[in-house]
């Protein structure tokens, strides 16, 4: 069976009909086209697909898109003004905190997740805080420090 879903994506109404098992990182890739949310794992682990729905982090691949009426997400694409980076993704340019960077949509959403929620109080709290965010090239360090510097900037 599938439902229609109207939710607020990046800032702009969406309506879809999906089949009820959609998740939201399919409803995202597939149907809306918004391919920054990465499919690493699809099973809660590696925080590839992290996206913010009504400002809180979560792991788009275990999130079902019918349950999200009139919800807002963000995603990775909806972080920039314009041809004006966020800060975080301005930080992770000059910390040079990617490789492949095939995490690093997950991160710098959970990393603007962790940095609205308050916990970067140190290095320690923002690994502790980013921990279900994954990266295979083991950039963390400089992620930290990205995520450390664009926390004190506000
Ligand atoms: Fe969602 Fe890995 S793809 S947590
Ligand atoms: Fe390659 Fe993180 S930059 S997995």
């Amino acid at each position: 069976p599938s439902s229609r879903v109207s939710l607020t994506v990046n800032g702009t109404r969406r309506t879809v009909t999906v089949d009820n098992r959609t998740s939201l990182l399919d409803l995202l890739r597939e149907h809306l086209g918004l391919t920054g949310s990465k499919k690493g794992c699809n099973a809660g682990a590696c925080g590839a697909c992290t996206v913010l729905v009504d400002g809180h982090r979560v792991n788009s691949c275990l999130t079902l898109a019918v349950r999200l009426e009139g919800a807002e997400v963000t995603t990775v694409e909806g972080l920039a003004d314009g041809d004006r980076l966020h800060p975080l993704q301005q930080a992770f340019i000059d910390e040079d905190a990617f490789q492949c960077g095939y995490c690093t949509p997950g991160q710098i959403v959970s990393g603007v997740g962790c940095i609205q929620e308050g916990h970067t109080g140190s290095p320690e709290e923002i690994r502790e805080w980013m921990s279900g965010n994954i990266c295979r090239c083991g950039c963390y360090v400089k992620i930290v420090r990205a995520v450390e510097q664009t926390a004190g900037r506000k």
